[in-house]
């Protein structure tokens, strides 16, 4: 038997929710481990940009960052997650201050120093903290940097996960976890892993999409992990389009922060003429969905590969001193961003269904935990708010850690494991076959399950995931693992739970339109889409 080691917790992911709850759970656990697919920084927390939500401005209340939330969510948010986890923004602001966050801060006009708040869209007041507009990369590396201090935390680099490993419970009614199993990339071997506890905190699936604000990491690992172990998956139809990602033949996808639209900045058309205003009240401050939706409607309509977000009436020193990383990077492209717009369109961002959990963070599975992107708590009904989720990772990291904490000592470890088997396969000798199925799908679910659907394109999605799904199988069982392999492995039953859910959806809700059924049913109370394995 040849056990890398036998963990107490084996963390699978090192974005916001995972480091958070290893630092968190350091001090009450012996041994945790944290894999990532790729260098620690490889997470969507790196790239976050806007901030994190949380009451601090005197006129705003938690009563109105929740309402805020329950009216973007269109009426699926679970109204006691959202209050559980709204209340808990400034403790959270605080711990990742105390990890040595630097967050932007401004004088009061008593003289003292205050945190910077930004504003984004769907919020009614200014509550979004950041760090000028790299606010993930800050967070990111000050926890890397805390979790390499601590004696109880391993942190193993380039280690993705094949599949966890379950047994029948001791009722033999249902199933717990008791570890996994993991290609480490650096050597080229699959290793069995063996821990109390398992969480995932693998982040999202937007790489289901052929345009995405996310890194290569997000392809929905930890959901398809979970689907395939037993766990029920979630809401996943609402996939959250971001409005504005920037548009230029050789940039690889950048988000341009919707604290730009926050300061102030409009969206125009190709002549200057702005549009929002004829879609939602709000303009450019509506949530995402609707903004998302307006741009895709005016492209279609004029045949134009883009619109504009101009926020060259203020000054220079503003954007500069705001938004200094999205200066350089337009300007890395010769857009001054202080003297013309931005192009822009909108590209796959959120992942607001997943793997359900309850307030803990539990998963269907015994000792199986989801924190973070992968999970689906609730929290974001139909569509999430601009910077709730960061604080969803650190509140649920919280959560599952105080959990974890208390069932430890009761679990034993369980070490007869079957080791990983390759008798019966050889090096591929195709792997253009790979690339090219990740190529077809990412575009098949842009074009049929994109921002506006429709039964039709529904079910095209559907007969190539299906013919996809039996090549990838056949290809899974007769080669070695590779990295790139395993994800479009995940990726086509993401893709399928993302269809599956739309198809049960007859309305349109939230981030989920469809032109077959162009309205919300009001008719019965809303409800969500749940797929059991
Ligand atoms: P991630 O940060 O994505 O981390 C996932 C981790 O899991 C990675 O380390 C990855 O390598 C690892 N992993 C995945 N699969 C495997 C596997 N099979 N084996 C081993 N490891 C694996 N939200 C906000 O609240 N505010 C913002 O301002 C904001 N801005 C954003 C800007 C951008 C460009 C993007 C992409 C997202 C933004 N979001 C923002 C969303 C937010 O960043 C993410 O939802 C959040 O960071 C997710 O954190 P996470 O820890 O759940 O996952
Ligand atoms: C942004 O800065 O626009 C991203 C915020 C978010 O996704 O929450």
């Amino acid at each position: 038997m040849s056990y890398l080691k036998n963990y107490d917790v084996l963390i699978i992911g090192s974005g916001g929710a995972g480091l958070s709850l290893a630092l968190k759970l350091a001090d009450h656990a012996a041994s945790v481990a944290v894999l990532s697919k790729f260098a620690l920084t490889s997470s969507s927390t790196y790239y976050a940009q806007g901030g994190i939500s949380a009451v601090f401005d005197a006129d705003d209340s938690i009563e109105s960052h929740i309402e805020d939330t329950l009216d973007a969510g269109a009426g699926l948010c679970d109204p006691e997650i959202v209050r559980i986890t709204v209340a808990k923004g400034k403790n959270s602001i605080e711990w990742l201050r105390e990890q040595g966050v630097i967050f932007t801060e401004e004088q009061s006009r008593s003289g003292e120093s205050q945190l910077h708040l930004n504003r984004e869209g769907g919020h009614s007041h200014r509550r979004v903290v950041h760090s000028a507009d790299a606010t993930g990369k800050a967070v990111s590396l000050s926890l890397i940097e805390r979790a390499k201090l601590h004696s109880n935390i391993e942190l193993h680099e380039n280690h993705s996960v094949v599949e966890l490993i379950t047994i029948p419970t001791d009722d033999n009614i249902s199933k717990q976890v008791v570890g996994a199993y993991v290609l480490d990339s650096t050597v080229n071997q699959v290793k069995t892993i063996a821990a109390r506890i398992v969480v995932l905190a693998t982040g999202g699936a937007n790489m289901a999409y052929i345009y995405s604000t996310n890194p290569h990491s997000s392809t929905g690992d930890g959901i398809a992990l979970a689907w395939r172990a037993g766990c029920r998956v979630s809401n996943m139809e609402f996939m959250q389009f971001h409005p504005t990602c920037l548009y230029h033949p050789e940039a690889r996808t950048f988000l341009i922060s919707e604290a730009l639209r926050g300061e102030g900045g409009r969206l125009i058309l190709p002549d200057g003429s702005s549009f929002m205003q004829n879609f939602d009240p709000r303009g450019e401050l509506a949530p995402r969905d609707i903004v998302a939706r307006a741009i895709d409607h005016e492209m279609k309509k004029r045949g134009i590969d883009c619109v504009y977000l101009d926020i060259s009436h203020k000054s220079k020193d503003f954007i500069c001193e705001h938004f200094p990383t999205i200066y350089q990077q337009c300007l890395e492209y010769d857009i001054d961003i202080t003297r013309q717009p931005i192009p822009v369109v909108p590209a796959a961002h959120y992942t607001c269904g997943g793997v359900l959990t309850d307030s803990y963070a539990r998963t269907d599975i015994k000792n199986l935990y989801a924190v973070g992107e992968v999970a689906c708590t609730g929290l974001h009904g139909a569509n999430r708010m601009a910077s709730n989720s960061l604080l969803e990772c650190l509140v649920f990291a919280d959560r599952a850690s105080e959990d974890i904490v208390k069932k430890l000592p009761a679990i034993r470890p369980f070490f007869n494991i079957k080791d990983w088997d390759e008798s019966k396969v050889s090096d591929s000798d195709e792997e253009v076959v790979v690339s090219h199925n990740w190529n077809e799908l990412r575009h098949f679910m842009w074009d049929y399950v994109g921002i506006v659907r429709t039964n039709k394109r529904l079910s095209r999605a559907m007969s190539r995931v299906e013919l996809l799904k039996k090549e990838i199988a056949e290809y899974y069982g007769n080669f070695r693992v590779t990295s790139d392999l395993l994800e479009l492995r995940n990726l086509v039953i993401v893709a399928e739970l993302i269809i599956r859910c739309a198809q049960q959806r007859k309305e349109s809700r939230g981030l989920h339109y469809t032109l077959d059924y162009p309205e919300m049913d009001n008719s019965k109370p809303a409800q969500n889409t749940v797929l059991e394995p």
